[in-house]
């Protein structure tokens, strides 16, 4: 791909695409970011006064009709489509993650069929559409790009289903979804999608509260502050700006084009692993940190080692990924207590 191009980045004021939108920029790309909520895009924009001629806001509010995106995509090279409701407060799983993660992928990839200057479509999937959770060690195993969530829609949409494990279903299908779409209209873009685990990390995108901390960030937040030691349901994780990276080389790549990647660190985590960074990290954390030990699950493995290679990212530290975040919400909370 020629540079520097310029990109729709969706989801772009949430907590991923946030970064990935930044990533786009210090490389010198230029971007179109997409926001249900304009506010909140002007926000973004207002925050990166070196970036303005480079960043344009496109509110799209509702991505679940092919319209929505046909004026977003104009004119644009390719796309890291990052948006796809990730909440566990759901009342109605199918309504709230599953139809619109799905109708998504279809109205963004719908959109750039139409437009010819489109060569690459980026996705953010995630591991909850690689992970089987009746595959057990032992024996030891490792994940892969290969491996798919055998789940089926029935169950991920049927009444007495968690919204976790309906999220892991609104994952898999929007992701098939998207290979289904590729094989079936031959497009002149091609599609690369990333599996990233929990993704945690200092944010980048406009948040007024604690409260409104992005899901994975709430449960390292909830360590820290006292709250709870939540379940830690997979040890696999990365830190937001790797996976930024790793999506602008997915973009930019030729090789990665047409393929599946799994991001992840290959440091694995507990939230018992949070309350020692922070006890050891922040003099305030030994008296304050929640209560309770969480072992680090290392009875099996994700291999994060070949998106890696592919997409040259160094994974940082564990620590250093708590520390940032962990920093950044302890003033965030002086910021509201005063
Ligand atoms: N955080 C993780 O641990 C993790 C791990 C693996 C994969 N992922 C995936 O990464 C992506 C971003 O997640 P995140 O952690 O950054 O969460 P987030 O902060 O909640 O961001 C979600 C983004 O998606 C947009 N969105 C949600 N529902 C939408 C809908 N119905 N219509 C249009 N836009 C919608 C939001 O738009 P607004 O900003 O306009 O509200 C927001 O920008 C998701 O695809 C998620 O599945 C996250």
């Amino acid at each position: 791909m020629p540079t520097p191009l310029y990109i729709l980045v969706t989801g772009a004021t949430g907590f991923i695409g946030a970064h990935v939108v930044d990533e786009l920029l210090r490389r010198g790309h230029r971007v179109r970011a997409a926001t249900r909520s304009l506010p909140k895009g002007e926000l973004m924009k207002i925050s990166r006064p070196q970036y303005a001629a480079q960043l344009d806001i496109v509110q799209v509010p509702d991505f679940a009709t092919l319209a929505s995106f046909t004026d977003a995509v104009q004119g644009v090279d390719g796309i890291i489509h990052v948006a796809s409701p990730f909440t566990y407060a759901t009342t109605d799983n199918e309504k709230e993650l599953v139809k619109p993660a799905i109708a998504g992928v279809r109205a963004v990839l719908e959109a750039a069929a139409q437009e010819k200057t489109i060569k690459r479509v980026v996705i953010t999937s995630s591991f909850a559409a690689v992970l089987d959770v009746g595959r057990r060690p032992p024996p030891r195993f490792t994940y892969t790009a290969e491996d798919w969530n055998p789940l089926t829609y029935e169950e991920a949409v049927a009444k007495e289903t968690s919204a976790v494990v309906a999220y892991r279903g609104s994952k898999k299908f929007a992701e098939l979804a998207a290979w289904e779409f590729v094989r079936e209209r031959k497009p002149g873009f091609d599609v690369v999608t990333l599996c990233p685990p929990m993704t945690f990390g200092p944010i980048a995108h406009p948040v007024e509260r604690l409260a409104d901390l992005n899901e994975s960030n709430a449960m390292l937040w909830a360590v820290a502050s006292g709250r709870e030691m939540p379940v830690a349901r997979v040890p696999f994780w990365v830190d937001v700006r790797d996976l930024a990276v790793a999506h602008v080389e997915a973009l930019c790549r030729l090789e990665a084009g047409e393929k599946r990647f799994v991001v992840a660190s290959g440091e694995k985590f507990s939230y018992g692993l949070v309350k020692t960074v922070v006890e050891e990290e922040f003099e305030w954390g030994r008296g304050r940190v929640a209560k309770g030990e969480q072992e680090v699950d290392d009875s099996y493995d994700l291999d994060g080692e070949t998106a890696g290679r592919v997409l040259r990212v160094r994974y940082r530290r564990f620590r250093d990924t708590v520390r940032d975040f962990v920093e950044q919400a302890v003033k965030m909370e002086e910021r509201e207590k005063s």
